[in-house]
């Protein structure tokens, strides 16, 4: 009797993974270990073909002790850099080791990332608590007989104390809406009597900016599914995106599409388009419009209070939606920001 071979074995094995005879050599490899390391590798020693000392060494040491050994590959497949922690152990009753090859890239890409989120956000807490502490000192000390400079001081404070608030509420909506970002909404929205209300509610900011708002819906009422609390806060960011960095424009033009087909979803679609005469966003902002904390003009969002998470929320809640946003602008002219939404209940 004659049970399947090493090779048939090994191209059972989900991942990259070869075999090392007690001799050094390769003697089986399967199809994935032969993409990320060459397709010539069976029947080489090993140590032309895994050079790196780590895993060298790994090897080498299992094959002389037998003991399971672990250790890193970094690689590069053209494109980005790879990770793989690679298990070293002998095959019990027999003469020869398994390498097997675990991608660990998606580990170590969310790791870098939970790590820059967590500087990004005590940076933007510490620069507001620096403030606060500076003039909290002040107020016991140099200022504490001066009525004038203590208003004054106790004014820039709150406004102070009011964008940690707004960071610390941004970051708990931008958690809340990444979490429930593969659970597709299911009530009925009337979007425009959501943004009819949300226009209401922002025109005393427009007016403060000199922003006129033109709103263009069809007749009918359009009614999609999606969250309602959530489709408001998209266009709550857009709009005062609008009004804060394009009110100079002197108009904010909202306009409601329905289409029976939409070219991008490919299905029965809305799209909510923003339109703002503004400044614009030069081109080169774009692609990284709605990370986390990006600004594409800092100074500017800091001196208005924004937090640089606004379309960060609003890119989540249209994914969740299963819907896409653009962005459009051209310097000096303006900035377009379109919200297109899956209209029918459609699955996927
Ligand atoms: N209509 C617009 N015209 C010009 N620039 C814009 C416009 N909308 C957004 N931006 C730019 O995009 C950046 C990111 O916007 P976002 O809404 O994510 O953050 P924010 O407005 O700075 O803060 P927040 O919305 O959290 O208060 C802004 O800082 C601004 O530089
Ligand atoms: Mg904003």
């Amino acid at each position: 009797m004659s049970g399947p071979s090493i090779a048939d074995m090994l191209a059972a094995v989900p991942i990259p993974a070869l075999v090392v005879d007690l001799g050094e050599r390769i003697i089986a490899a399967n199809a994935d270990a032969r993409t990320l390391l060459g397709q010539q590798i069976v029947g080489r020693h090993f140590t032309t073909i895994l050079r790196q000392p780590d895993l060298a060494e790994a090897i080498e040491a299992t094959l002389r002790d037998l003991r399971p050994r672990q250790a890193r590959y970094l690689t590069n497949d053209g494109a980005q850099d790879a990770s793989f922690d690679v298990y070293c152990r002998m095959v019990p009753q027999s003469r020869v080791m398994l390498v097997s090859f675990q991608d660990v890239t998606h580990l170590e890409q969310a790791g870098q990332m939970r790590r820059d989120f967590v500087a990004n956000v005590s940076h933007e807490l510490r620069t507001p608590l620096t403030a606060l502490i500076g003039f909290i000192e002040t107020l016991r000390g140099a200022a504490s007989d001066d009525a004038a400079a203590r208003d004054r001081f106790l004014a820039i404070m709150q406004d102070e104390a009011g964008r940690m608030n707004r960071l610390v509420g941004d970051l708990l909506s931008l958690s809340r809406v990444e979490g429930e970002e593969r659970v597709r909404p299911r009530e009925e929205v009337d979007l425009s009597g959501q943004l009819g209300s949300v226009l209401n509610s922002l025109r005393p900011l427009a007016e403060e900016a000199g922003v006129a708002f033109w709103f263009d819906k069809p007749e009918a009422a359009v009614i999609i599914p999606g969250d309602a609390d959530q489709l408001r806060q998209v266009f709550t960011n857009l709009i005062e995106n609008a009004i804060k960095y394009g009110g100079s424009g002197g108009a904010v033009n909202v306009i409601v599409t329905v289409s029976e087909r939409d070219p991008t979803l490919r299905a029965p679609a809305v799209r909510v388009q923003v339109i703002d005469r503004g400044p614009g966003i030069d081109p080169m902002h774009l692609p990284r419009l709605t990370e986390r904390f990006y600004r594409a003009d800092s100074h500017r969002s800091r001196q208005l209070g924004g937090t640089g998470l606004g379309l960060a929320i609003v890119k989540h809640i249209v994914n969740r939606h299963r819907g896409r946003l653009r962005v459009e602008s051209t310097l000096g002219e303006g900035a377009t920001f379109t919200v297109i939404l899956p209209s029918a209940g459609a699955s996927g």
